[in-house]
């Protein structure tokens, strides 16, 4: 397809402005209409956008716009399953924000419909498209940090308390999807998880721990904590990071540091001494970019070159099945 992308975004909440200014920003797409159900976002849309694009209340009428490639889904993960149907039934390629859906048998159904009629699914696992997770991403491969031995990340702020997922499901989709990057789709042995529902009916906050073959995962995803986290650490066999996403200067820090088993010459034939490493620490240079920008031109791309995008619908499902076993923990 060599021709502009004629894209709709269905959803003007909290996430769908973020959405709508990266599209209208991207030239390479045409922009066209703003739904959604609620009066007053539309108000509020038209207040940024004028005449530039076309508003609606009704998605239906972006459904039965032939002329329109794409649909962009920032609604509420609730809605997800059912809006992404209907917008491949309609024949358009679409744009679904995290997590893809709230259960597994429905995101499965999607990826089996968009096979079926040869249409891209793309769902924003955001951080896939971040200049420091591809970062990292280089520093793994080329195989600085060694064999990874965990990762701990953390997620965790006060409020923004969601009544229709939980805040592993809101949360730590987002770590499970930089886990699942980073380790190329490696699937747990084993999952584990304790929560607490507190002001919601869904748990607020939630302890999830995964046993991989090789390396273990603690992730914490909280709205109940009286500081603001969003942090990230890998600790490998000959270095660690540390990612932490609040810091506005040092966002990744490499630390060289870990384990040295060293054998002195004058020892029995089994005995090792194992000394602490702690050299230099370093702030790699990162690229500049948004990561929703990225995202929303990966799936540009893979719309124009027919290709599947890093962050498909069967990508998507293996999260949703370690969310989904943590459920039956929970
Ligand atoms: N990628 C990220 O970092 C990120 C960040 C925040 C939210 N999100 C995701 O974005 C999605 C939306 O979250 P939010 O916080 O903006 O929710 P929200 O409730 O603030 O907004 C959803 C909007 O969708 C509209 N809507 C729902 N169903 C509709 C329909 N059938 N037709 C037209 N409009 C409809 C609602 O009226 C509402 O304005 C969620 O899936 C959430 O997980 C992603």
């Amino acid at each position: 397809m060599s021709r502009k992308i004629k894209i709709a975004l269905i959803g003007y909440g909290y996430w769908g402005p973020n959405v709508a200014r990266n599209l209208f920003k991207n030239e390479e797409y045409e922009f066209v209409v703003i739904c959604d159900k609620r009066n007053d976002r539309i108000k509020l849309a038209k207040k940024v956008y004028a005449n530039a694009v076309l508003y609606t209340e009704d998605y239906k009428e972006i459904l039965s716009d032939a002329t329109i490639d794409a649909v962009a889904l920032a609604v509420e993960t609730s809605a997800h399953y059912i809006l992404a149907k209907e917008v491949l039934q309609a024949g358009k390629h679409v744009y679904v924000e995290k997590p893809f859906t709230d259960n597994v048998k429905d995101a499965q159904e999607l990826y089996e419909l968009a096979s079926e009629k040869n249409l891209r699914i793309h769902v924003d696992h955001i951080m896939v498209y971040h200049p420091v997770i591809k970062k990292i991403k280089e520093i793994i491969n080329s195989g600085d940090l060694g064999e990874i031995i965990y990762f701990d990340c953390s997620r965790i702020n006060l409020g923004n308390i969601k009544n229709d997922v939980s805040s592993m499901w809101d949360l730590s989709v987002h770590d499970l999807s930089i886990i699942d990057y980073l380790t190329g789709g490696a699937e747990p042995l084993d999952v584990m998880a304790m929560g607490k529902k507190a002001y919601s009916c869904k748990e607020s906050i939630v302890f999830l721990t995964l046993k991989y073959e090789k390396f273990l995962a603690n992730i914490t995803s909280s709205w109940l904590s009286p500081i603001k986290e969003r942090r990230l650490i890998i600790a490998g066999s000959k270095k660690m990071l540390v990612y932490d996403d609040v810091d506005v200067l040092n966002k990744l820090i490499v630390y060289d540091k870990g384990f040295d088993i060293e054998k002195p010459v004058n020892m029995e034939y089994d005995e090792f001494v194992i000394k602490t490493r702690s050299g230099d620490a370093i702030i790699p240079k990162l690229t500049q970019g948004d990561a929703l920008y990225n995202s929303l031109e990966h799936f540009r791309q893979c719309v124009i070159q027919d290709k599947e995008s890093i962050t498909n619908a069967q990508s998507a499902i293996r999260m949703l099945k370690i969310l989904e076993q943590a459920d039956k923990e929970l």
